[in-house]
């Protein structure tokens, strides 16, 4: 399974869906991908990140991103013995926060599918936006999946702290993601110092924890520094330069829209990456 090939599938069936004609959506969808691209090089960790209400957005960030931050999901997996013993179980359950695009669900799926792993999954993603949902029901419903494969979508908001308790399995989480998701929540200030602790606080003794963000100590130190306080060890603990290895993934199955709109999906970033562990 490539990302690449299940994130245009996903592209054709959700551009669809943007209103309007050709022009007028490739218009909007120009203008999204060059606002996005400008709000995360410059403004991330003061402002936060786009505003996904808006199909259009959504559909510029599966693009741009969600190939990358999937295929280094999956890349993070492969780093750590510990995580992917969690694989070899029977059953695996996984919580991914700020999981809404889908990218961490397609990483752990593209283990699953390459390794040959046969885990029963029971992955649930918690978000704060709930238009998410339909982007990534149409991510679940494209893989045409062979193993058995159980979602939940749950909201919460980092930034208000009565949606926290809303029902959902934190407590009972083998493995959790937190892919591209601290960076995009710094700005909120205290609420997301303690949405993160609170998560951790709720994790299960043993559970891993992998996170994969933008290589910047403003933000990395402070995510430590949660972990370190909620009696997270850890594990693996690095940053550095990330490309996508992997000579089966084409970006050319996206090149109908890189034609369209002039801009490429990420291919490389600047990353920190975390594995973590419960004690
Ligand atoms: C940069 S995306 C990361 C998505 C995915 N994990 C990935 O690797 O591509 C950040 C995610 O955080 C969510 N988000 C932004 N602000 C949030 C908040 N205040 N509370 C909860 N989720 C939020 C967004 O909806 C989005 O899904």
């Amino acid at each position: 399974m490539k990302c690449f090939n299940v994130v245009q599938q996903v592209l054709d069936t959700t551009y669809a869906e943007i209103p309007g004609n050709e022009g007028t959506r490739d218009a909007a969808i120009r203008e999204a991908l060059k606002k996005m691209s400008n709000q995360y090089r410059t403004g991330l960790l003061t402002s936060g990140g786009p505003d996904f209400s808006d199909p259009v957005t959504r559909f510029a960030y599966v693009y741009l991103y969600v190939p990358a931050h999937a295929h280094w999901l999956y890349e993070l997996i492969t780093w750590s013995s510990d995580v992917q013993g969690l694989f070899q179980r029977p059953r695996l359950r996984m919580t991914c926060l700020g999981g809404g695009p889908g990218s961490d669900l397609v990483g752990a799926l593209k283990y699953i599918d390459e390794r040959n792993a046969s885990p029963t999954l029971f992955c649930e993603i918690v978000d704060g936006c709930v238009q998410w949902k339909q982007t990534w029901s149409d991510l679940a419903f494209t893989l045409d999946w062979s193993s058995p494969l159980h979602t939940d979508y749950v909201i919460h908001d980092a930034a208000d702290p009565s949606t926290w308790s809303a029902p959902c399995n934190i407590a009972k989480a083998d493995l959790f993601t937190i892919n591209f998701f601290a960076s995009e929540i710094y700005h909120c200030g205290d609420n997301a110092t303690d949405y993160i602790a609170h998560a951790f606080a709720k994790a299960k003794s043993g559970a891993l924890v992998l996170m994969n963000d933008n290589n910047d100590s403003r933000f990395y130190d402070w995510f430590d520094a949660i972990a370190a306080a909620a009696n997270m060890e850890t594990l693996l603990s690095d940053q550095g330069q990330r490309k996508i290895y992997d000579g089966g993934e084409q970006s050319s199955a996206v090149g109908k829209y890189a034609e369209k709109f002039g801009m490429s999906s990420r291919l490389t970033g600047q990353l920190a990456w975390r594995v973590l562990q419960k004690r």
